[in-house]
C-alpha cells in the first residue's frame, strides 16, 4: 500500500512511517522543511517537500498519483496562533482531501482531536477555541466528500512508549491521554481495515489491544 502522510515530520507521522515501512508498505511523508528529509528517510519512508499552506490542490494531486491512502497528521503545533490553526489544521486538511478526490486516492484517515465536534466552552482561551473550530471544520469537510474517510480524535498526546492498549470508540468517551506511538499503531491498523470507513472515533489509552479495538468498530 502506498500511503501519503501530510505533516510527514510530525511526531505521530514519523512513528507511523516506521510502522508502515516495517510491514512493507510504502510511506511518503510530505514535509515543508528540506532539513527534515533525512529524518523521514531514516524511518524507511520517502520524503517529498510540499508546504501545505502554499501548495494548490492540483500540486498535491500530482503527489498523490498512485496513492492508496492519505493520512492527515499535520498540525500548526503548540506555540502557533489562531491564523495557523485555520491555515494548517483546517485548510491543509481540506487541501489534502480535495487533492485525494482529484487523484482517486480513496482512503483518508484524519487526525483530529477530542473536543472537536462541539463548540468550545464559554470563556475558553482564544487559541484553543480557534484550534477546536479548525478541527471541527476539517472534520465536516471530510464527511462531505466521496472518500473512504475515518476521523480519529485522540486525547492529549504523550511521548510515552507504546502500550498497545487503547480505548477506541464513537464519541463520547471519557477524556484521557494516549501515547503518540499507540495513535500511530491505531492508524496503521485502520488503514488495513476499510470496514472502519465513515466513522468518527475517539481514542485514549485503554485496555483493548489495538487490533481488537479496530476490529470491534469495523
Ligand atoms: N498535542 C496534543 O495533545 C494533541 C491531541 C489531539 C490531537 N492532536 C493532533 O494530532 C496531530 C499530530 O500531532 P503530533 O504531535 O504528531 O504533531 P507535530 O509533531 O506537531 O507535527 C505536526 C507536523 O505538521 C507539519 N506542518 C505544519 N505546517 C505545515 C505545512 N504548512 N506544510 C507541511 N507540513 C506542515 C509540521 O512541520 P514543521 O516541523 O515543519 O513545523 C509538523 O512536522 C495534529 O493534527 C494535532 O493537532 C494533538
Amino acid at each position: 500500500m502506498r500511503v501519503v502522510i501530510a505533516g510527514g515530520h510530525g511526531k505521530i507521522a514519523l512513528l507511523l512511517e516506521r510502522l508502515l515501512a516495517e510491514r512493507g508498505d510504502q510511506a511518503v511523508g510530505l514535509i515543508r522543511n528540506r532539513a527534515h528529509v533525512a529524518d523521514v528517510q531514516e524511518t524507511g519512508a520517502k520524503a517529498v517537500v510540499c508546504d501545505l499552506e502554499a501548495a494548490s490542490a492540483d500540486d498535491v494531486a500530482v503527489l498523490l498519483s498512485g496513492a492508496d491512502a492519505v493520512v492527515f497528521a499535520a498540525g500548526a503545533g503548540a506555540g502557533s496562533g489562531a491564523p495557523r490553526k485555520d491555515s494548517v489544521d483546517r485548510a491543509a486538511s481540506v487541501l489534502m482531501a480535495d487533492a485525494a478526490e482529484r487523484a482517486g486516492a480513496g482512503r483518508f484517515v484524519q487526525i483530529s482531536s477530542m473536543g472537536a465536534g462541539q463548540p468550545p466552552r464559554p470563556g475558553t482561551d482564544e487559541v484553543w477555541a480557534a484550534y477546536i473550530a479548525a478541527k471541527t471544520a476539517a472534520e465536516a469537510d471530510l464527511r462531505s466528500r466521496d472518500l473512504d474517510w475515518t476521523i480519529v480524535r485522540p486525547g492529549r498526546l504523550t511521548d510515552a512508549p507504546a502500550t498497545g492498549q487503547v480505548r477506541l470508540a464513537a464519541p463520547p468517551i471519557p477524556a484521557g491521554t494516549v501515547p503518540r506511538a499507540d495513535v500511530a499503531a491505531v492508524i496503521a491498523a485502520l488503514l488495513d481495515d476499510p470496514g472502519t470507513r465513515h466513522q468518527t472515533l475517539e481514542l485514549t489509552s485503554g485496555d483493548s489491544p489495538v487490533a481488537a479495538a479496530v476490529r470491534s468498530i469495523s
